[in-house]
């Protein structure tokens, strides 16, 4: 039978391999730097792995861990029930978690720890390694010299060497927005045009002299442009994929439109070794208008094929949370409660104050988000005035009032990222919080694996 293996890089809490999982994928290989994560990944495998009757014992090793003792009564027993749940599937079963800098990792040290037999090749190596965009024209050396600039790089080397079939690389929107620095060159004797090798603006960058010729016909006599262009960090990556001989494909996918109760853009890139045609997942929900489902312009309006007939309402955070009610607060009422995010590592980042009855806005790493349920008639203006202030002591013309509220929980922020609500973190809260909120969701990864292994499938040969 036909295996999808998968080598996972800069895994985190394993969203990715997650999703991929759920599509087919086994992951052989995992490979993370950040050891709370790694212990987060160690233990869903043997808690996958354990059968109910010794569930207990295990969960009782993980409450003595260190990063627990602070826990209150009422939350090692939230842990215990979340850990507890009954229906769990096996994940991670074959990977081996490979901790470690990728940076100080050979390729042949992940190939050997796949323990592939000779005859077969891996299926996919995947990844989402932290980038932030390219740096903007004047900035060069410093932005993309500094350490994570220069991580995609060792995505591209492991994918270089082990020649995947395919490969997925999942980033950021920003590096499709912001504007960048591209320095391209042009052929004199070819006319190729393109950006010039990373490696090659790297040592630019650092005031090291380095040398190259045109990637297609090997000539030295090449000129260099700059140029800043909206969406140069992709181009720069792209052209990295496309140098190793790979045919990519690239969108931004939204959580939402596959069914989380988020609203998640995604970058994700897409590259075929034998260049093979792929096709993006189609969306299976879609945002609601006061006018009904807002539709798909690519889908005709009427008919079978069509955008109302096809596509769910996006979920709500409320339908997907506290449908049944909030542990502490009971049922809520969607007049009074809201969601307030904030940024706890920028705190002058302006904070949102969010309905129930959507889907969420991004949890990333770094923001706090509570549930806030004001008493009855405090007008929304105020609500929003009194972000974070639960006491209200921000300037404004209405009297505070006092708000309750409370952190999300790990459990309800799994389930914004349709994590399975069971999932175990290992970690202090602020550990936790971000290896969650840095995750991919795994629906949409499953909707990217489902396509891909499609598209290997239609493209391969037929026996
Ligand atoms: C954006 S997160 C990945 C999230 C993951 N794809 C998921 O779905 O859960 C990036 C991860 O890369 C890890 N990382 C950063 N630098 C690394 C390095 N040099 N080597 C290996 N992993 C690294 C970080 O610790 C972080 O967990």
């Amino acid at each position: 039978m036909k295996r999808f293996t998968l080598l996972s890089l800069f895994a985190g809490a394993g969203g990715l391999d997650l999703g991929l999982e759920m599509a087919g994928f086994e992951t052989l290989v995992t490979n993370e730097l950040e050891p709370h994560a790694c212990e987060t990944l160690r233990l869903n495998k043997k808690m996958c792995a354990t059968g109910d009757g010794t569930l207990d014992t295990f969960i009782d090793t993980v409450l003595k861990q260190r990063c627990y003792q602070q826990m209150t009564k009422e939350e090692s027993a939230i842990l215990v029930k979340r850990l507890q749940h009954r229906s769990r599937d096996k994940f991670l079963q074959s990977a081996e978690v490979f901790e470690g800098d990728i940076r100080q990792i050979e390729s042949k040290q992940l190939l050997e720890a796949c323990r592939l037999e000779e005859k077969n090749e891996l299926f996919c190596v995947a990844g989402g390694p932290p980038c932030q965009p390219f740096s903007r024209a004047g900035k060069r050396q410093a932005v993309d010299d500094v350490k994570n600039g220069d991580l995609f790089f060792e995505f591209v080397r492991v994918v270089r060497d082990l020649r995947p079939r395919w490969f997925v690389f999942e980033n950021v929107k920003g590096l499709l927005l912001t504007k960048t620095e591209v320095l391209t060159t042009t052929c004199k004797t070819c006319n190729y045009s393109g950006p010039i090798p990373f490696r090659t603006r790297i040592a630019w960058g650092r005031g090291e002299a380095e040398t190259f010729s045109c990637p297609q016909c090997g000539n030295h006599d090449v000129t260099v442009n700059s140029q800043l262009t909206r969406g140069g960090s992709l181009d720069i990556i792209l052209a990295e994929f496309e140098r190793i001989g790979y045919r990519c494909y690239h969108s931004i996918l939204n959580a939402a439109d596959f069914g989380a109760p988020q609203i998640r853009d995604r970058l994700f890139i897409v590259g075929s070794r034998d260049h093979l045609p792929f096709t993006w997942p189609a969306p299976t929900h879609r945002e609601v208008t006061k006018n009904g489902v807002k539709p798909d312009p690519q889908l005709p309006l009427f008919g079978p094929n069509s955008t109302l007939s096809n596509l769910k309402p996006w979920q709500t955070m409320y339908d997907a949370l506290w449908s049944h009610g909030h542990f502490r607060y009971g049922m809520l009422d969607k007049r009074k409660a809201v969601l307030w995010v904030k940024n706890v590592v920028r705190p002058h980042d302006e904070p949102v104050t969010w309905h129930l009855d959507r889907p969420s806005p991004t949890i990333g790493a770094h923001q706090g988000a509570k549930l806030a349920v004001a008493p009855e008639g405090v007008p929304e203006a105020q609500l929003k005035r009194q972000q974070w202030h639960t006491r209200g002591n921000r300037q404004g013309d209405t009297k505070p009032v006092l708000i309750i509220h409370a952190y999300l929980s790990d459990e309800e922020l799994l389930r914004l990222q349709t994590f399975p609500p069971w999932w175990y973190l290992h970690g202090t809260r602020m550990q936790r919080a971000l290896q969650i909120g840095n995750a991919v969701p795994p629906v949409l990864a499953r909707a990217v694996g489902t396509a891909i292994i499609e598209g290997d499938n239609e493209g391969s040969p037929k026996q």
